[in-house]
């Protein structure tokens, strides 16, 4: 036998061996992002809400690490943004409202994101849902900025069903594999066909992991984006299959029914999901974050009927029911699990918190606004993160930040309405711990070991339950502060002058104490104007005619690429 053939057989025998000893094994840990549309702070059943059942996402929370000092942008555009730049809309351009389908515009090019920083890992990247992020060009679409794939819709919300997307008078099918446009899953709801191209990626994944040599194993960042729970159309705002709507007719309000069963297909998403990582022997090395973009749209808003109860307000408003976000992460690499995390976050830290958790330097990210969050959520030490800017919106002229417990609140994006606590609370029924310890997220966690007990969910949801108006267990510790925590509320005129809450002692945003803590305020609003002066202009667009889909087939489409496409030809031709 010729020493090269040796070597080969040698060579091949070791990948054999070492093949069998970790099938599966990869340098890094898998990720798996999970980020749901509007979802509301007690549209969770880990927040205290009995209403709608969230068995697979409470599961998997309660595991993990509940965010409960956790702040997101108030509408959708900015905070994805954020997620995926690592940087404060105000610093991209983002800040104002969202992405109109009919701007030529989008996320600016020269930010790197987050799929392509992990891609450089050696990361497969696949997204699967919403992007927001524009696409008026092809570059500013998924599979130009890190993704290897993405199927899902490239705007703000969808109908469920048809797949189409409006913008007034402008309706046009928005359902992508790449560029293409996707004609074949007309009728087949969105939350299903997420989850199970959610699950083909996984799939696919785990054989490509059992087919791979050692060294060429890479792990997965699968970032899957549901439209789950925002409005659909106008002509259909809540869609859901009739059925479930009707296992939810304990629920009085039609709205808020058909509400329920929309999240209803979100928690069951969870699972399946966590079923397929099971199933592929991927879950002991997985990082799983679940979040909502920003807080729920309540009591009709969007012709949506989410429930940030007892939280102020809801999407679109700074107070926290438009900021303060649901979220959680689950991990075996994480140190300290079934915790309810009081440690300060900010959406646009999980660019450098993963870029930590998977051993990678965070070093050239010193541009951006996120903080390294991984070792302090691993070990429950305190974060570096000591402010959270929620937005300053100069068009709107409103703005607010988070410093410490203390809150301000400058002007309003919605004219000073929609600043009322909306429901349900949902305390009214029971909990049903046993669809918890049942579901498809907690049979796959016990098959590998990570167990839950009753005890433990009791424990967890009463401490990641706010409670509000003067709870004495909550002001026990306020010290001086505790006669400003009683009595009847402090009115706050947002509109006429800033308001200024203590987030720790008033969480539901009752009390203004910006007269009686002058300088607190004084404080606050110095920082945010130290932040406004970094600011950059927001780089919204007019509509752009060109974007209308009845142009391009019916469909939302790159028209950028186009227009200038048959611009040349244009050219082309007169110069013949
Ligand atoms: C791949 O390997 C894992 C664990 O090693 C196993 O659980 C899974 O079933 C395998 N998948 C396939 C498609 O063979
Ligand atoms: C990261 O590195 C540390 C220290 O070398 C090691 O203990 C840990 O397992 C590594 N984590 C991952 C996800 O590779
Ligand atoms: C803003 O609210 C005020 C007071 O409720 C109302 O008089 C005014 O018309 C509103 N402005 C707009 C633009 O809606
Ligand atoms: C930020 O600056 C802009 C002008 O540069 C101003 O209109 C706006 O009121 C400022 N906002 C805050 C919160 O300071």
């Amino acid at each position: 036998m010729n020493p090269k053939a040796l070597l080969w057989i040698l060579a091949n025998l070791y990948a054999l061996i070492d093949g069998c000893q970790a099938q599966s094994k990869t340098e890094r840990p898998h990720i798996i992002f999970i980020i749901a549309d509007d979802l509301g702070w007690n549209d969770v059943g880990f927040h205290g809400s009995n209403q709608i059942p969230t068995p697979n996402i409470d599961a998997l929370s309660y595991r993990g690490v509940i965010l409960n000092n956790y702040y997101v942008a108030p509408l959708c555009t900015p905070s994805r943004s954020a997620l995926m730049t690592g940087k404060y809309p105000i610093h991209t351009g983002m800040q104002h409202y969202v992405l109109l389908n009919w701007e030529a515009r989008g996320l600016p090019l020269s930010e790197r994101i987050l799929p392509e920083y992990l891609k450089d890992l050696g990361y497969a990247t696949h997204a699967v849902g919403k992007w927001h992020l524009g696409f008026y060009k092809k570059e500013y679409t998924p599979e130009y900025r890190g993704f290897d794939s993405h199927v899902g819709h490239w705007t703000g919300q969808q109908d469920y069903y048809d797949h189409t997307a409006t913008e007034e008078h402008f309706w046009g099918l928005d359902m992508h594999r790449g560029l293409d446009p996707a004609r074949d899953i007309h009728g087949i709801y969105s939350t299903e066909f997420y989850t199970n191209e959610a699950v083909k990626v996984i799939n696919s994944h785990g054989d490509l992991l059992n087919n791979s040599e050692e060294k060429q194993k890479k792990p997965l960042f699968l970032y899957l984006a549901h439209t789950a729970v925002h409005s659909g159309n106008y002509y259909n705002p809540l869609p859901a299959p009739d059925e479930t709507v009707e296992q939810f007719s304990g629920i009085k309000d039609y709205k808020r029914r058909r509400y329920a069963a929309i999240v209803h297909w979100l928690d069951e998403s969870v699972g399946r999901v966590v079923e397929a990582l099971g199933e592929n022997g991927m879950l002991d090395e997985s990082i799983i974050i679940f979040t909502t973009d920003n807080g729920g749209a309540a009591a009709g808003f969007d012709s949506n009927f989410a429930s940030n109860w007892p939280l102020k307000g809801g999407k679109y408003s700074l107070w926290e029911g438009g900021t303060r976000g649901a979220a959680s992460i689950w991990s075996p690499l994480l140190k300290k699990t079934g915790r309810v995390s009081e440690q300060l976050m900010h959406i646009s830290d999980w660019l450098p918190t993963l870029m930590s958790a998977v051993n990678s330097s965070t070093e050239g990210l010193s541009r951006i606004d996120g903080f390294d969050s991984w070792k302090a959520l691993s070990h429950d030490i305190p974060t570096a993160r000591k402010e959270a800017l929620l937005n300053i919106d100069s068009i709107n002229d409103d703005a607010a930040i988070r410093r410490g417990d203390w809150k301000v609140v400058v002007g309003s994006a919605l004219n000073g309405s929609w600043n009322d606590w909306y429901g349900p609370s949902g305390r009214e029924e029971e909990y049903n711990v046993d669809l918890v310890l049942n579901s498809k997220v907690s049979k796959s966690m016990d098959s590998y070991g990570f167990f839950l007990s009753a005890d433990q969910i009791a424990h967890l949801r009463n401490s990641a339950t706010v409670k509000c108006d003067t709870d004495a267990e909550l002001i026990k510790d306020a010290g001086d502060m505790k006669g400003d925590m009683i009595g009847p509320p402090i009115p706050c005129y947002e509109l006429i002058k800033p308001c200024l809450f203590n987030i720790k002692y008033d969480p539901c945003e009752r009390r203004n104490l910006a007269e009686l803590y002058p300088e607190k305020l004084e404080e606050l609003l110095s920082v945010l104007t130290k932040y406004n002066s970094t600011a950059i202009p927001p780089n919204n667009m007019p509509m752009d005619p060109y974007s209308d889909p009845s142009f391009w087939d019916y469909t939302w489409t790159n028209f950028g690429d186009k227009i200038s496409n048959s611009k040349i030809n244009e050219e082309s031709c007169s110069v013949v």
